[in-house]
């Protein structure tokens, strides 16, 4: 099986290749990524080498490149490319329309052309918006988001539902809750506070820090994409959640704690502007239909995470001064991608 995977520079993305070649050694990966901000090599130096896999540097929206690869036999598409952090969307959200909604319509329209047998979708449970206290979203909760981030990756969402109904085309959407793990990039909740505190900076925390998130360990996100891809049913959705709701501050807390650093290093800060209170997933289409189980507990998680943290302090290093950036345009600045 040969399997197009977009965005495998990323966080879940490599992660999720890593998961795929261990655990099918007939399959073939081709990995498209544009190597923006948040892409990096480093996060797939394991595996470079492994004769199925292979590297392009690229973007999704570029129609004649993704027919290009689509023409070498490509089957399915897995479509994690996108720009993914909040923050940065408020700040400028055209980037997020072409990325993640162009870019998606993009491989669409290629995928039709080629005739893929299928192409997964992976969104969030943002694209449904904020909860009050209590409930959960489910697959038919109405699409409501708050920030251009969620708002591009739900008008995604609707483009993937519109080839399905008209033309038949057979996609799978999954809409997972947040992920924490190996590789994440240090922008992001859990490892921007790990990294600020063991290098003594203060931890911001936004508005009260009471909002709550329903957090995943990365691996768990893979098996259930792995479901899905086998074995999920065409034109549906999955909500893949961890069933893990935390406030921020409890998990600010708990990695302070951890690295046995001082609580006068939380910060609170300016509210993020449209801040969603509270994401919680239900995710019992996926149990009961596909048999998937959430294998990892919070704290072990997160301990785990934390040490991995603690022993690649090179990677966080390099990715926070900018200096793998450097390196990408020595290695590719003279290539037309
Ligand atoms: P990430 O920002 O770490 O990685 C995104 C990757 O996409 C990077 O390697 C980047 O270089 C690549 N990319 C960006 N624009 C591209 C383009 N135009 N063409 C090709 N490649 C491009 O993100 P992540 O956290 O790994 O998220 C991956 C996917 O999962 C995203 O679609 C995101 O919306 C979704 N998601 C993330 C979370 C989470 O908690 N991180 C939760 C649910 C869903
Ligand atoms: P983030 O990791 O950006 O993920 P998302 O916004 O997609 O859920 O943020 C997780 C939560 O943590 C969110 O409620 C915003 C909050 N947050 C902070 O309080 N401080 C920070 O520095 C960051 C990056 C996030």
């Amino acid at each position: 099986m040969k399997i197009l995977v977009t965005g495998g520079a990323g966080f879940i993305g490599s992660n999720f290749i890593r998961y795929l070649l261990e655990k099918y050694n007939d399959y073939q990966v081709v990995n498209l990524d544009k190597l923006t901000y948040a892409g990096n090599l480093e996060n797939l130096r394991d595996i470079e080498k492994d004769p199925n896999y292979e590297f392009i540097k690229g973007d999704i929206g570029d129609a004649g490149l993704v027919e290009e690869i689509l023409q070498r036999g490509i089957e399915i598409i897995i479509n994690f490319a996108a720009e993914s952090h909040v923050d940065r969307s408020i700040e400028d959200p055209q980037v997020f329309i072409k990325t993640n909604v162009l870019g998606t319509q993009t491989l669409l329209d290629a995928g039709r052309k080629q005739g893929i047998s299928r192409f997964i979708q992976i969104s969030t449970d943002e694209v449904y918006g904020s909860l009050g206290a209590t409930g959960y979203f489910t697959e038919s909760t109405p699409l409501a988001p708050n920030s251009p981030y969620s708002a591009s990756k739900a008008s995604a969402d609707l483009l993937v539902r519109a080839y399905c109904m008209s033309y038949g085309f057979p996609a799978i959407i999954s809409r997972c809750s947040n992920n924490y793990g190996s590789y994440q990039f240090p922008e992001k909740l859990i490892p921007l506070v790990i990294t600020n505190a063991l290098e003594g900076k203060e931890l911001p925390v936004y508005g009260d820090g009471l909002n709550i998130r329903d957090w995943i360990y990365v691996d768990d996100h893979s098996r259930a994409l792995d479901l899905v891809l086998h074995q999920g049913r065409l034109g549906e959705i999955y909500n893949i959640g961890g069933e893990n709701e935390r406030t921020n501050l409890d998990i600010v807390k708990f990695i302070v704690k951890e690295l046995r650093k001082p609580e006068s290093l939380i910060t609170f800060v300016k509210d993020r502007p449209g801040h969603d209170r509270r994401y919680a997933i239900d995710s019992s289409k996926l149990r009961k239909e596909l048999g998937w189980k959430s294998q990892t507990d919070f704290q072990g998680g997160l301990r785990e995470t934390i040490r991995w943290y603690l022993d690649n302090r090179k990677w966080w290093e390099k990715v926070k001064s900018g200096e793998y950036r450097e390196y990408y345009t020595r290695m590719y600045g003279n290539r037309s991608t």
